[in-house]
């Protein structure tokens, strides 16, 4: 019986992979293994998703925790080397562009055991970022390429990925969004108002520099003016925050600074926001499908079909033009949007399928 590993690490893997195991559960032909390799480990940057996306307890946890990018890559290439050895799986699934990801398929790719990346293809070119550079690697060593839009098979084609290897099934990380939406209602958040935008910040090019920081709080602060502001502070940047002005929340409410939030309650929030600002990948793709307009505080983005046919804009790091942006959302001055094609719900069925017939025919190969 073949065996399939995934492997997750941090927060936005979660929502990818639930639908693939889940879709495997279909196909009683193969045995699954689930690896944590503990990058995020906080229970609400990690458990509390779990529990909500319905996915069991890791077969192993590797409890890497916290590190520089070199510690932290390097601990889970020794960790993941000895569960690979031990439980021989014949691919490695690994999603998106963490470090958890790249540190997994290296691994995986000098065993000679396949691999299959979901959320492939995706580029930014902005070799600043470390999920680029995780992307690009990643992506040399792949196997299979599960991309979730048709601009993920242009860049493999581009670097000369031969097409029979390349499978658009649309996104994953949609799959539990259209899931779970019904259960995402508005959060009980103490002090929301009936409007506000909601902020997520935690890219280091945004908060680890500590002008850009000040000069985002700023911004924030001036927004809630017109309109509430609620942000759900990453780990990384309440680290960043600790000792200056925006460490204690805002008595009035205006600036509303609470914990990381669990995925229902964020998805509740992200429904009924009015406007979003974001330095997140995938909040990018959760608000084109929700169709709520969402600012990237960013220069560029590996999503660009949530701006050519979403409802996102790239804004930069200019605070002048995200504050005015957020007045011509509140005049109605916005774009509905199209939802990408396959964002349907059913990439992780697909790619389930996919699998198991490849791995049919590697078998009827070998047997011949
Ligand atoms: C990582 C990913 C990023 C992804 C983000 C989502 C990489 C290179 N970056 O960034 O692509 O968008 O996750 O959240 O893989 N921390 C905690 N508790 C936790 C996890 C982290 O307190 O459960 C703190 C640690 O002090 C750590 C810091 O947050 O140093 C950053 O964590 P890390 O995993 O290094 O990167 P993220 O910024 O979370």
């Amino acid at each position: 019986m073949p065996t399939i590993l995934h492997v997750v690490g941090a927060r936005p893997n979660f929502m990818k992979a639930a639908p693939v195991y889940f879709a495997f559960r279909h196909h009683p032909s193969v045995r699954q293994v689930l690896v944590h390799t503990g990058q995020h480990y906080d229970r609400k940057m990690s458990d509390v998703f779990f529990d909500e996306l319905g996915l069991p307890e890791p077969d192993h946890n590797l409890g890497v925790g916290s590190g520089s990018h070199a510690v932290q890559t390097a601990e889970i290439m020794v960790r993941f080397e000895k569960v690979v050895l031990a439980e021989k799986p014949d691919v490695v699934i690994v999603y998106g562009d963490v470090n958890s990801t790249i540190a997994a398929a290296l691994v995986a790719a000098k065993l000679g055991i396949r691999v299959a990346h979901v959320e492939a293809g995706l580029r930014s070119r902005d070799l600043t970022m470390p999920e680029e550079i995780n992307r690009i690697l990643t992506d040399r060593i792949t196997d299979w390429f599960f991309t979730p839009s048709s601009d993920g098979d242009d860049n493999l084609r581009a670097e000369a990925v031969t097409p029979d290897r390349v499978f658009m099934v649309g996104n994953c990380m949609i799959d539990t969004l259209v899931r779970l939406l019904d259960k995402a209602k508005r959060p009980a958040l103490a002090g929301l108002a009936e409007r506000y935008a909601l902020v997520t910040l935690h890219r280091p090019s945004n908060v680890d520099e500590p002008v850009m920081l000040a000069k985002i709080m700023e911004a924030m602060d001036k927004i809630s003016a017109d309109l509430q502001v609620v942000f759900p502070i990453h780990p990384r940047t309440r680290q960043r925050l600790a000792g200056t002005r925006w460490a204690i929340p805002d008595s009035s409410g205006r600036l509303l600074l609470c914990e990381p939030l669990g995925y229902l309650d964020f998805l509740g929030l992200q429904r009924h926001a009015q406007v979003v600002l974001t330095d997140s990948g995938g909040i990018q793709e959760e608000t084109t499908y929700l169709r709520v307009p969402c600012l990237t505080l960013r220069e560029n983005t590996e999503r660009p079909v949530t701006c050519e046919i979403g409802t996102n804009q790239l804004i930069g790091r200019d605070m002048d033009r995200a504050h005015q942006e957020v007045g011509r959302v509140l005049r109605g001055e916005t774009r509905r949007g199209e939802i990408p094609p396959l964002w349907d719900g059913k990439s992780g069925e697909r790619i389930a399928q996919i699998i198991v017939d490849k791995l049919a025919g590697l078998d009827a190969t070998v047997g011949n």
